[in-house]
């Protein structure tokens, strides 16, 4: 029985204020999370509540964590803490708005998250045990790492938001975190000596002051071949193009390449990357209004590449429905703060595998050390895990907890479909 719900101010990697949550139970159990929180964000997602103002530039959390300490602590007090569904539901409807903005997405999903880890500290599981429920969990989820950072996350310096890796060929979650830190460092000492490393974009990856996103892509390939590990058989490239972030109405503006383009030349132009480049995923390619475009997409990519969608479906069963009867996309990215209840996480992921589609639980640009999704990966069974970088304690808290999780559940990666990539593999 839930005793006390305690919110709380307290600072994600961006340093911005954001809200935890912690939950205990009548038995001393307790449980806690924090609400991550993203920057390019699709309109369909669940609003955080944000006081506005001049302090923090109006992103400071007070009134979504005194929504924690007044009425959700309030509806929860005496319930059951193993009915996630019974009280994500309530949430939602104590909110009544739709979007979450009156109580605050980040306060709803940081209460749903603890929730859960309060119901599994009671029945004394580890989380990822509990979310398994009577099923079997894992195995690890295959990582999708971000090498290189661009778009809303590093100034549009170049377009592309995220260039990761993703380790196919690994034969298991810590090899194929070996490989990745063997690329990252490679990719470091490339861009250094080429005088084309700036810093490091908001996910930790590395910020590059290309002049292409072309660029950007050779610099990623080079990375993979000097770190020793065969491109496409043993770590291939995945792109977050985040499309959303560059044009609505099927317009495209590329800041770097200095031109305006349409759906068609968007797609053209990817489709290129995909024939000359060994990428196996590709993410939002184009804006979350622009669905036939995306269908046309995902049709004319080379089997077996995953076309990802993440503003363009914001973790919601009914429009994963949607975009699956239209064919625009064949995965889900899975980010329970878009949504804002476990619950609907869960219906999200459902409705993406019942439809075919591959699903990957995603992190936000704004993380801390909460490591929740983690366990939803492994519980659920999501075969993907994508957190951002391979540096910064809020990335490495996640990738390090994956090999805590590896001692206790099956290590085999859930690889893509192996067949038919486009850059020639028999
Ligand atoms: P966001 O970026 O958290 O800023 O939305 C991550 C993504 O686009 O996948
Ligand atoms: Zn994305």
């Amino acid at each position: 029985t839930i005793d006390a719900v305690i919110g709380r101010r307290v600072w994600d990697s961006r340093g911005r204020p954001t809200v935890e949550v912690e939950i205990r139970t009548t038995s001393g159990a307790m449980g806690r999370a924090i609400a991550p929180a993203g920057a390019s964000t699709g309109s369909g997602e669940a609003l955080d509540r944000r006081d506005g103002g001049s302090a923090f530039a109006g992103l400071d959390v007070r009134g979504a964590v005194a929504s924690v300490n007044g009425e959700i602590a309030e509806a929860l007090k005496g319930r059951p803490v193993d009915d996630q569904a019974g009280i994500d539901r309530g949430l939602v409807e104590l909110d009544g708005t739709g979007d979450k903005s009156r109580l605050g997405g980040n306060a709803i999903i940081a209460t749903s998250m603890a929730l859960a880890h309060a119901a599994a500290a009671s029945a004394g599981l580890p989380l990822w045990r509990h979310l398994a429920g009577e099923g079997e969990p894992g195995p690890l989820p295959l990582p999708e790492i971000q090498i290189l950072g661009g778009g809303a996350h590093a100034a549009r310096r170049v377009d592309v938001q995220d260039f990761m890796v993703i380790a196919v060929g690994a034969p298991d979650y810590p090899t194929a975190l070996d490989w990745t830190a063997d690329v990252y460092r490679a990719a470091g000492r490339i861009l250094a000596d080429a005088g084309k490393l700036q810093g490091v974009a908001d996910e930790g990856g590395f910020w590059p002051a290309f002049d292409s996103n072309e660029e950007a892509l050779d610099c990623l390939l080079r990375a993979i071949e000097a770190s020793g590990h065969a491109p496409g058989d043993d770590v291939a490239i995945a792109l977050d193009i985040a499309a959303s972030d560059f044009g609505t109405g099927g317009r495209y503006t590329l800041a770097r390449d200095g031109r305006e383009i349409d759906s068609d030349g968007l797609s053209e132009m990817l489709l290129g990357w995909l024939a000359k480049y060994p990428v196996v995923s590709i993410e939002d390619p184009l804006g979350e209004d622009d669905e036939e475009a995306f269908a046309r997409f995902t049709k004319a990519a080379p089997a077996g590449v995953q076309v990802v969608g993440d503003d363009l479906v914001t973790t919601n069963a009914p429009r994963i429905a949607q975009c699956a009867a239209l064919g625009a996309g064949n995965t889900a990215l899975i980010k329970p703060n878009q949504i804002g209840t476990l619950s609907e996480t869960h219906e999200a992921l459902e409705t993406a595998l019942a439809k075919g589609w591959g699903a990957i639980v995603s992190a936000r640009s704004g993380e801390t050390e909460d490591v929740t999704i983690v366990h939803l990966g492994v519980g659920w069974g999501i075969p993907q895990l994508k957190v951002g970088s391979f540096t910064r304690s809020e990335r490495m808290a996640k990738w390090n907890e994956g090999l805590r999780l590896a001692e206790q559940v099956p290590t085999g990666t859930a690889l893509p479909p192996r067949t038919a990539y486009p850059w020639g593999r028999k």
